[in-house]
């Protein structure tokens, strides 16, 4: 059977080159679609298989949203790609201190990989749980959506100013690899001040990652709810190429060997908290602040006492990589949209 690189290849032989959201689209489908990437074992570490702390106070801040929204008898519980199923088992199991919040939870999961949804209907095994493509199909009525480090996944454009002119960057082929070439004129989507920058700035743009925030902005202003975005990004539309590529927890280069690296990109949070209205966009704040806002230094030293020195310090460990400015605290961030009737969701202030 033919690797993914070689049918990029031919397409880009015959078609001529493809844009790097096309390239990201592909190789981010085969590399969801052929493993399970996390942990140590992996490519990757996501703060869900970091700690069971923050599956847990995301699960109380769902509760806490459902409670503002009045506490209705029924509330869909989604998470978009919910990778192993963790959060949400630790969501799920935080959660049972309100058991009238499990009762009214309809709890749906977003993903599109066959084989991820496999591992998650076994972490879940026991819940009543149900699965979908897409967030259109998710039933109407009061709504909570948790998605962490999805939106990175998803595919970018980039563009690079030559002479002035931005132009759309593309893929094409170099001897038997693949390398960025210049393509057609265009016209990011992006705020003024950002695209007045000198020739050879890089700019991006996420078209699914701004289509999803909309069509949550929609519904959210339809009918009422939260939904709770986490990623790794920036607070402000800004230039600066993101596109990376992690194997085996070490960099890998953008364009080699696509489908066997996970690539990602710097989700631009202004560009999802503007594509989002009518509903209205709280922060983003930093995961740190977050989190502590939420407890999580008292869940910390709860779950330290309660286990030996060995425990103590694994735990202590974990909240530093979840809080700490030098590991998740800061890169990552949490923005929440909302009903624009709504006041501030925990942990962001109004
Ligand atoms: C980096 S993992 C994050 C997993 C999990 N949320 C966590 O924090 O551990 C990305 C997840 O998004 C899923 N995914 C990627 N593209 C998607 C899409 N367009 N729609 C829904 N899920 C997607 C992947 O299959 C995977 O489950």
């Amino acid at each position: 059977m033919r690797s993914l690189a070689e049918k990029l290849a031919a397409r880009i032989a015959q078609g001529g080159p493809i844009t790097v959201a096309d390239f990201m689209h592909e190789a981010v489908g085969q590399y969801y679609a052929t493993r399970d990437p996390f942990g140590r074992q992996g490519d990757f570490t996501t703060a869900p298989e970091v700690s069971q702390m923050f599956g847990e106070l995301i699960g109380l801040w769902c509760v806490m949203v459902w409670q503002m929204m009045g506490a209705p008898d029924k509330v869909v519980l989604a998470e978009l790609g919910p990778g192993r199923g963790t959060l949400m088992n630790d969501l799920l199991r935080a959660a049972g201190v309100v058991p009238a919040f499990l009762k009214a939870a309809d709890i749906r999961l977003v993903e599109t990989s066959p084989r991820l949804t496999a591992l998650q209907r076994q972490t879940l095994s026991g819940r009543d749980v149900q699965w979908c493509e897409n967030v259109d199909q998710l039933p109407d009525g009061p709504l909570i959506v948790i998605a962490n480090e999805l939106f990175d996944a998803l595919p970018i454009r980039q563009f690079v100013k030559h002479d002035g002119q931005w132009c759309e960057r593309m893929v094409g082929l170099d001897g038997d690899g693949f390398c960025f070439v210049a393509g057609p004129a265009a016209d990011p989507d992006l705020p003024a001040e950002v695209l007045a920058t000198p020739d050879g700035a890089i700019v991006e743009t996420c078209d699914g990652g701004r289509a999803l925030a909309a069509s949550l902005g929609k519904r959210l202003n339809r009918q009422p709810g939260f939904a709770l975005i986490i990623d790794y990004g920036h607070g402000r539309s800004g230039t600066g190429d993101t596109l990376q590529a992690v194997r085996h927890h070490r960099f890998h280069p953008v364009l080699d060997q696509p489908g066997l690296a996970d690539i990602t990109a710097h989700v631009d949070f202004q560009a999802l908290a503007g594509a989002a209205v009518p509903a209205r966009a709280w922060g983003p704040v930093d995961q740190g602040g977050f989190l502590r806002a939420l407890g999580i230094e008292t869940r910390a030293h709860l779950l330290a006492q309660a286990g030996g020195d060995k425990v103590a310090a694994d735990i202590m460990g974990q909240l530093r990589r979840l809080i700490d400015p030098g590991e998740m605290g800061t890169l990552f961030k949490a923005l929440a949209l909302a009903s624009p009737h709504f006041p501030a969701p925990p942990g962001f202030v109004s």
